[in-house]
């Protein structure tokens, strides 16, 4: 009697582990703010300006597609690049501002429209190649993609498989 109750335990207590491990891969799975990210190293910009047929107006949809990038990589993720293999902890922030162009063609950034964000945790991102897809509005450090646009930030990125997912190559001069 004792020990049909104990396996029923050990056995609850394992379906609920497995519960747990499958919710934390999931694809919804939270991604951190990238605190500071404006200290770390800048691997290149991107403008998206007004004449482009993908720019868009504000306010701004997810992901962006309109104004200045500006792309951050933390300590780890800069070793990543200078060695194709992007470690545990490796974060890339992609931040968005506005254009403020003039009549001239002349241009200047404008305030913040967002930041996306790639973290590497190969566990509790599993379900997305090892990175977790964030996005957060304006100023915000609200995480606020859901399951279903992580999968769609994921599935652009596959087609960078080889290069761990990520697009950037980094230039050293
Ligand atoms: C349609 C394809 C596509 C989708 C969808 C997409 N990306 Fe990207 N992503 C790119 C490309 C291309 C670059 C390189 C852009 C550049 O160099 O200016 C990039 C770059 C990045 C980078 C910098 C690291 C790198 O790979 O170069 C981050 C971070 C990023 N994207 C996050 C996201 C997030 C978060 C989402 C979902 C909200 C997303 N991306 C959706 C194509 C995509």
């Amino acid at each position: 009697m004792i020990r049909t109750r104990t396996s029923g335990l050990v056995i609850l207590a394992a379906v609920m582990a497995a519960c747990f491990i499958a919710f934390a891969a999931s694809e919804d799975a939270a991604v951190p703010y990238p605190q500071g990210y404006r200290r770390w190293a800048h691997l290149h910009s991107t403008l998206i300006g007004p004449k482009s047929n993908v720019f868009d107006k504000r306010p701004c949809e997810k992901p962006c597609t309109g104004g200045i990038f500006h792309f951050y990589a933390n300590e780890k993720a800069m070793e990543g690049f200078r060695t194709g293999k992007f470690a545990d902890g490796s974060i890339i922030a992609d931040e968005v501002l506005e254009t403020m162009s003039k009549d001239n063609g002349s241009g200047s950034e404008g305030p913040r429209r967002g930041v996306g964000v790639m973290v590497k945790d190969s566990q509790r991102y599993s379900a997305t190649g090892g990175w977790g897809y964030g996005s957060f509005k304006g100023d915000s450090q609200v995480e606020e993609l859901s399951g279903q646009e992580k999968k769609a930030c994921f599935q652009c990125h596959v087609s960078r498989k080889d290069h761990d997912y990520v697009f950037t190559e980094y230039r050293e001069r």
